[in-house]
């Protein structure tokens, strides 16, 4: 006989588990799958984002800024600190506490609002009249049946195709989270959100990074002026971006990894170094969900087929996150749980995908939220700019954290904000107030007119909505 659910979640990461707990909350009876170990065999809920993703890769980001602080800021401090060393096991096994502490925080929430967790990997066994059967094996073995049905089965990294992730010599994001020891050379391939987060990492602590880029211009997705502005501060840390590069063959020998590639002028030339991370994009996952036994369709990429409010082919199935369209955003992924969950309860759930804000945790950090000044352009609509540097705020001028900018984009007529663009310190926390203003349609002078806190790295968001109407205070 099997367990009978309202809901069963498939998944659970950010979109999974969230989704889960919202529509518990909401009264349905739910059961949430996952199959992912932790290093005892045991349940270690929070999907990518918490094993293998944001939380490991920002405690990884937190401890070597710390070493680069020691290293080349203290100083200018006045304090004196000598032969400072990094104890890379310490602080993997740092960043495995702080993975666990949210593994465990996630099951103690689905507890906390009665959410079934089964662990193990759930597949479609068949549609019938009361809903679906799924079948968990793993340590859990059961077959349940669910009237309505998420999918949130999340990513994968995607392999350089003939050259399979050993996680040894060749990392995905997860090898990329657990190398032992500062590797003297460490390539990438990929200059996206991984590769410069992880290529940050151990170029603080001393690797000689080479990132190959495959296309001619850098972070083309972000705003130009503003990619060109983190650009002059990664060449400066040290950080080789070789942008237009062909990779050619890869060979794994006794010294390490060597890359044969083709610079942008046509050169062959061959990097070795003793890692290499490929960080090329992510690739959708639904394997082992036994998807032909219901017959859920699939778009070629491999993304499950979803209409705008994320319902697949089938009815009463759903899915959100990375699995389906979309940036492949934990943020994104929480939204569209918590809007299928209200849909489910007959509320009104919405993501507006033009407010949602990226971030890239690199020093400088890296956000923005809405239309660049590019996309506008092509878009043929008439916009002001305004920018203001750190350099002039006094907060970054105390922190010692000068380098970058705030540009706001308005409408030309109605001076609505279209797009805020950040490079600079706490960029990631700026960018709340400018997304809080999009979803209320603000005006840059809306933004202009607020008392913003002094000294804040905030005043600078303020008078980059001056300097919209080319009236700057403070530069
Ligand atoms: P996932 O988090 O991938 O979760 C899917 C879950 O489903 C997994 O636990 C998996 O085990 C389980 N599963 C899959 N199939 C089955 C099955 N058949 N049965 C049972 N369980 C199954 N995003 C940000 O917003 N901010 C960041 O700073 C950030 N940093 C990142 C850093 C790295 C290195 C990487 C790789 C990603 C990062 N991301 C970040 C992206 C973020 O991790 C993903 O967008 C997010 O995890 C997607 O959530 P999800 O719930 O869709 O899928
Ligand atoms: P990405 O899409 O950010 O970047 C991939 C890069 O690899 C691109 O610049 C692309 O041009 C390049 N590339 C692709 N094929 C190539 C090839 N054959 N040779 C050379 N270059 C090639 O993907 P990434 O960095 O793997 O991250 C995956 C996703 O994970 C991100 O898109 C993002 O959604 C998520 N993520 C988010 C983070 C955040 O929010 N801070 C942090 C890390 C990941």
């Amino acid at each position: 006989m099997s367990k009978q659910f309202d809901v069963i979640v498939i998944g659970a990461g950010p979109g999974g588990y969230i989704a889960a707990i919202r529509a518990a909350q909401l009264g349905m009876n739910v059961a949430c799958i996952d199959e992912w170990k932790n290093s005892t065999g045991g349940p270690a809920l929070g999907g990518t984002c918490t094993n293998v993703g944001c939380i490991p890769s920002k405690a990884l980001l937190q401890s070597s800024e710390h070493f680069h602080h020691a290293n080349h800021h203290f100083a200018e401090h006045g304090i004196s600190a000598s032969d400072v060393k990094m104890d890379v096991a310490k602080m993997v096994a740092r960043k495995d506490t702080v993975v666990k502490q949210n593994n465990d925080g996630i099951l103690y929430l689905l507890k906390k609002n009665k959410v079934s967790f089964f662990h193990g990997r759930g597949s479609f066994v068949k549609a019938g009249d009361g809903g679906y059967e799924i079948k968990v094996t793993g340590a859990s073995e059961e077959t349940l049946l669910g009237k309505q049905v998420i999918i949130a089965t999340g990513s994968n990294a995607r392999a350089l195709p003939g050259t399979p992730f050993d996680e040894e010599n060749i990392l995905s994001n997860d090898g990329a989270l657990r190398i032992g020891a500062v590797p003297k050379k460490l390539g990438l391939i990929g200059s996206g959100v991984i590769g410069l987060e992880m290529g940050s990492v151990w170029r603080r602590l001393g690797s000689e990074v080479t990132i190959l880029e495959g296309l001619p211009t850098f972070l083309g997705a972000v705003d130009e002026q503003i990619a060109k502005e983190a650009k002059k501060a990664f060449d400066k840390q040290g950080l080789k971006i070789e942008l237009g590069a062909i990779v050619g063959e890869i060979k794994i020998g006794k010294a390490g990894v060597s890359i044969a590639w083709t610079n942008a002028k046509g050169e062959a030339l061959l990097l070795e170094v003793d890692k290499l991370i490929v960080s090329i994009g992510r690739v959708p996952n639904t394997t082992g969900l036994n998807a032909d036994a219901v017959g859920l369709k699939l778009d070629e990429r491999g993304a499950i087929v979803v209409d705008d409010l994320c319902q697949t082919n089938l009815p009463g199935v759903w899915a959100v996150g990375d699995v389906v369209r979309g940036p492949m955003l934990a943020h994104k992924a929480e939204e569209e749980g918590v809007a299928v969950a209200e849909r489910m309860a007959g509320q009104h759930g919405h993501v507006n995908f033009n407010t949602i804000p990226w971030v890239i945790y690199t020093s400088p950090e890296i956000a923005w939220v809405g239309q660049t000044e590019q996309q506008l352009k092509v878009a043929g609509r008439a916009y002001k700019s305004g920018t203001f540097p750190f350099l002039a705020n006094g907060r970054a001028r105390a922190l010692g954290d000068t380098t970058g900018m705030v540009k706001m984009l308005a409408d030309a007529t109605t001076d609505e904000i279209l797009g805020v663009h950040i490079v600079g310190p706490m960029a990631s926390e700026l960018i709340s107030e400018c997304v809080v203003a999009m979803e209320f349609r603000a005006s840059s002078e809306d933004i202009a007119r607020i008392c913003h806190a002094h000294p804040s790295l905030s005043e600078a968001t303020k008078e980059a909505a001056l300097a919209v109407d080319k009236r700057t205070l403070n530069f």
